[in-house]
């Protein structure tokens, strides 16, 4: 299923065997609990055990759209769903296709509530796909086998939701669980109050794992002060490197890189171009990705947190292969 963040690998919330299915897919553990994908309008009681108003603020405010909410769970929901949590992420995505499909799918429905269960459509720890061709290659048996890949076009945001945490007791702060396209200023500017950053306890977030989002090709972010003597020293290694800019170098950078890329200074359109490109750079046998390091502002804090996951892999790789 098309999203506006990423593509989304859909089943009915409520079948325990179409959800089982979704976590062998993925070769996801068990425990990693998955976002339910609602229709604009559906009854947030059906899935939740009460809405805080905090939470019916953001919703008025930012559904349909990027952001998902966790909520205290109802008694419906699955703990295959929920990762055996006392919550549940709901999330009202804004893709047209998205929501024509949630609308009938809940349609035909008893009682004409229901939703869909979707993690990103990657294998698990992978990039999320922004396109359905992405998807059609992560899963080439599934595909053999049936699975439907709605093409709904590219996704606008490319990366995935922003979620907060708003299942704690009343008077408590919220707490941004994950960054995205809706920004925690944006967020705040709706509630009146600074929000919380998660603590040891909070409910797990598979993506807040520290390594995650990431491509197979090691991948490193650099200060672009570092960046000329970094290449120097990757390219007097033999190291076949693709260098990816904000904004053009006058340097000559042509004998020392493989391939020298821009994203471009504006977070919106590197956040919506970056799955992409991390998936078109695998796929080009370079053997390490340098990536100049964004502004650390609010403004690119989802894009910074996307590429420091991608880079941690390959930092506790290394650890290992030396241990
Ligand atoms: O943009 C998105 O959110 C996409 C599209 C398809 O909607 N979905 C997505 O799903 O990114 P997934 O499963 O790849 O990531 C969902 C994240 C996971 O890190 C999961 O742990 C967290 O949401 N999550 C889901 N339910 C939760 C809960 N009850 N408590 C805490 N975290 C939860
Ligand atoms: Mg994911």
């Amino acid at each position: 299923m098309p999203t506006e963040t990423v593509y989304g690998l859909a089943a009915d919330a409520e079948n325990p065997a179409a959800i089982a299915k979704i976590y062998a897919a993925k070769q996801r553990p068990a425990g990693h609990p998955l976002i339910v994908h609602i229709a604009p309008g559906a009854d947030l009681h059906y899935w939740a055990a009460s809405v805080p108003d905090v939470a019916q603020r953001l919703a008025n405010a930012f559904w349909p759209g990027p952001l998902t909410l966790i909520l205290p769970r109802s008694t419906r929901v699955l703990d295959a769903v929920t990762g055996g949590q006392p919550t549940v992420g709901l999330r009202c995505p804004s893709h047209p296709v998205a929501r024509d499909l949630l609308g009938r799918f809940a349609a035909g429905q008893p009682g004409g509530q229901g939703g869909l269960a979707a993690p990103s459509a990657n294998l698990f720890g992978q990039v999320s796909p922004t396109r359905a061709s992405h998807v059609r290659k992560e899963f080439p048996e599934l595909v053999d086998h049936g699975l439907l890949i709605l093409d709904g076009g590219p996704s606008d945001v490319g990366i995935e939701s922003t979620i907060v945490d708003v299942s704690m007791p009343e008077g408590a702060t919220p707490t941004l669980l994950r960054p995205g396209h809706i920004t925690a200023a944006a967020i705040e500017a709706v509630l009146g109050m600074a929000l919380a950053t998660p603590q040891k306890s909070s409910p797990q977030v598979s993506g807040s794992l520290k390594a995650h989002y990431a491509p197979r090709t090691p991948l490193s972010v650099v200060p672009r002060s570092n960046l000329a003597s970094r290449l120097a020293a990757e390219s007097e290694k033999g190291m076949r490197v693709a260098v990816v800019l904000l904004e053009p170098t006058a340097n000559d950078w042509s004998e020392l890189a493989d391939q020298i890329l821009l994203g471009g200074t504006d977070p919106i359109r590197y956040a919506r171009e970056l799955y992409r490109l991390l998936r078109d750079l695998d796929n080009q046998h370079h053997d390490l990705l340098l990536f100049e390091q964004p502004p650390q502002t609010a403004a690119w804090e989802a894009v910074n947190d996307r590429l420091r996951r991608a880079a941690a892999t390959f930092i506790s790789q290394r650890h290992l292969d030396n241990s």
